[in-house]
């Protein structure tokens, strides 16, 4: 009898997303418990100690920024994430738009034998009456990597530590295969 074990690694959290969707600040609002007013264009990585994590595994959070880095630097971002998170921002369709044109394709080009679980992120729900959730629901179904998706808010702290949950659960736990044989792309 094969007896399967959790084996507890440190769970990389990559953070990407248009330009001014939120992703530093998201960070930093999870770090400080506050939303930072000044933001820097890139968070430092953060390491964030098992025993503080709701799934006692250390966790590493990383912020991209397209200002400062590479396309070549994303690239090896995205093949040692174990999880992405694909901030948009709900006020803004184009960000929306560009998770299936460019982000969903970008991080598949990356995982040409796997897949990476995906979380995607609608931030700025301060400034809107709406949820997008319905339009988002139609880019789930189109790719199975993506394990789920959560509406928040850096600046309210509305849902900011969930959506960090979702994303270790989306390692820890996922529902998708992380072997697909059916893609053909
Ligand atoms: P890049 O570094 O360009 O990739 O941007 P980013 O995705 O890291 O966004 P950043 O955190 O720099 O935020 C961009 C702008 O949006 C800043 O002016 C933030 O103050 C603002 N912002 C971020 N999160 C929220 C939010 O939840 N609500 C509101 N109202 N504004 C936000």
């Amino acid at each position: 009898m094969v007896v399967k074990t959790h084996l507890k690694r440190t769970v990389r959290i990559l953070l990407l997303g248009d330009g001014g969707v939120g992703k530093t600040s998201l960070i930093l609002s999870l770090v400080s418990e506050e939303f930072p007013e000044n933001v820097p264009s890139k968070a430092e990585e953060i390491t964030i100690p098992a025993d503080v994590t709701p799934e006692q595994v250390p966790t590493n959070i990383v912020d991209f920024s397209s200002a400062e880095q590479s396309d070549m630097e994303l690239n090896e971002q995205i093949r040692r994430a174990s999880v992405v998170c694909i901030v948009y921002a709900v006020d803004d369709d184009d960000s929306i738009d560009r998770i299936s044109s460019y982000w969903m394709p970008l991080i598949r080009q990356n995982y040409p034998d796997s897949q990476c679980p995906v979380v995607l992120v609608g931030n700025k729900i301060d400034l809107v009456e709406y949820s997008t959730i319905d339009g988002i629901y139609e880019i789930m179904e189109e790719f199975s990597e993506i394990e789920t998706c959560i509406e928040c808010s850096a600046k309210t702290l509305k849902n900011i530590s969930e959506m960090f949950y979702y994303a270790q659960k989306a390692v820890l736990h996922p529902t998708s295969p992380i072997y697909s044989v059916e893609r053909a792309d």
